[in-house]
């Protein structure tokens, strides 16, 4: 055969390209919809007994010499010994006794589109905080729905997110200082807000007994979901009546309480642990924690996305329990500063006692129209991070981000079975 004629030729490069503008108008869709990830295998290799710890370390109000995004590039990519090391974690029971479990990670390339590049922009200082646009959801009506309701208080004084019936995600750090077990994780316990009578009075009055009757509040609903996505863009003023209406209603309304539940088991990967990780540490601070009791509280799925100041808002949501408004549940938002494929850095405004929220967005279900929720994150805090690896600090609020690894990790936690864990 001869060379084919470019007359022939030239339709099927139009054609192709084509093509390929049809395929990225597709995935300029895709973007708010939650992408399908095949997950690399955590699988359990064995489990030893360790000495029981002796509960000595206390909470650390702000974690300090963190080796940030930029001092991070520099270190190199951990290999899979070191990964498999990283992940490989500690099970501390409800008896005060632990087990060490390594663990092996199969199928890693599956995930080569994690790099550890990271796109940088300009730098904050800390007054570009600003005003404080933390929201009190104290009415009942809300916090005990749906999103809220997945936000848990921890004894230790963090703050946690359920991620199965019975299984709730938070920072290491607020069971473990990354050399010993904290005071507080002996007899550790989760606070669900308890959903009672709006006019019960106090905490320990009748109304903690009989099951309050539930608002129906369907407007209500609708309202916190608006409040929630859209808080901060337009109708400023709008909104801002509104809170200001609903805090002063709030100061009426009851105290808010918890129903506590005790925590069964509690594991932390090895790479929190000090000495381990070698400047990746950070990169480590969650923990899963299974009840005693499932508390019967709607639990929010994990997800994975690659990256969060590509999405069309970038815009990430938490709740938790800030020191600084006791017993209330305080939610906010904000825009991603800077991430790597293991951090996010954000001026989310945050006080101690939120670490260890539910990081999470919202996007499409694939082939559905519908919204849905997932948590991409676990809030760790507060920040002195060693930006160049030259001393210098400076401070941010960071969240430990769910890679698939992660991912795969944690799922195989709350499911106990990796098999279960192989698409996020
Ligand atoms: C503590 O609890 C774990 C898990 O339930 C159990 O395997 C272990 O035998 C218990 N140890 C003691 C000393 O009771
Ligand atoms: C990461 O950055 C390096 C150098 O800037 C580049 O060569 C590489 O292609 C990047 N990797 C990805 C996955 O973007």
């Amino acid at each position: 055969m001869g060379p084919i004629p470019l007359c022939v030729l030239l339709p099927v490069v139009v054609l192709a390209v084509a093509v390929v503008v049809a395929t990225e108008e597709n995935t300029v869709d895709d973007e708010y919809t939650w992408p399908q990830w095949k997950v690399p295998l955590v699988r359990k290799r064995r489990t030893v007994p360790l000495s029981s710890p002796d509960f000595s370390a206390h909470p650390q109000p702000e974690l300090s010499g963190t080796c940030g995004i930029e001092c991070q590039r520099r270190l190199p990519t951990p290999s899979l010994d070191d990964l498999e090391q990283f992940l490989s974690y500690e099970t501390i029971y409800e008896n005060g006794t632990r087990t060490y479990t390594s663990v092996s990670v199969q199928g890693l390339n599956e995930v080569t589109a994690w790099s550890r590049n990271a796109s940088s922009s300009s730098r904050h200082k800390r007054e570009v905080y600003g005003p404080d646009t933390r929201f009190t959801i104290s009415d009942k009506q809300y916090s005990t729905k749906y999103p809220f309701s997945t936000s848990v208080k921890i004894s230790t004084g963090c703050s946690g997110v359920l991620v199965s019936p019975k299984h709730v995600l938070t920072a290491a750090h607020c069971i473990h200082d990354g050399k010993d077990y904290l005071n507080g994780a002996q007899k550790l316990r989760v606070g669900i807000l308890k959903d009672k009578s709006r006019r019960g009075k106090g905490g320990k009055g009748r109304g903690g007994r009989g099951k309050g009757k539930r608002r129906k509040g369907e407007k209500g609903q609708e309202e916190v979901q608006e409040k929630e996505e859209n808080g901060g863009k337009g109708d400023r003023k709008g909104k801002g009546k509104g809170r200001k209406s609903r805090n002063r209603r709030s100061v009426e309304s009851e105290k808010p309480s918890f129903r506590w539940t005790r925590v069964k088991q509690t594991q932390i990967p090895k790479g929190w642990f000090k000495g381990v990780t070698d400047g990746l540490a950070a990169d480590f601070d969650y923990a899963v924690l299974e009840l005693k009791k499932a508390p019967k509280v709607k639990h929010m799925d994990l997800g994975v996305i690659p990256s969060v100041k590509k999405l069309p808002a970038g815009r990430i949501h938490f709740s938790g329990f800030d020191d600084d408004r006791p017993g209330n549940l305080v939610y906010r938002f904000c825009s991603v500063s800077e991430e790597s494929s293991d951090l996010l850095y954000q001026y989310c405004d945050a006080k101690p006692g939120s670490s260890g929220s539910g990081v999470y967005i919202r996007l499409k279900e694939p082939g559905k129209k519908k919204w849905k929720r997932k948590i991409i994150g676990v809030f760790s805090g507060h920040q002195w991070v060693d930006v160049n690896g030259d001393g210098m600090q400076q401070d941010y609020n960071v969240a430990v981000r769910i890679t698939p690894l992660k991912y795969a990790q944690i799922c195989y936690w709350v499911h106990g079975d990796s098999s279960e864990c192989q698409q996020a």
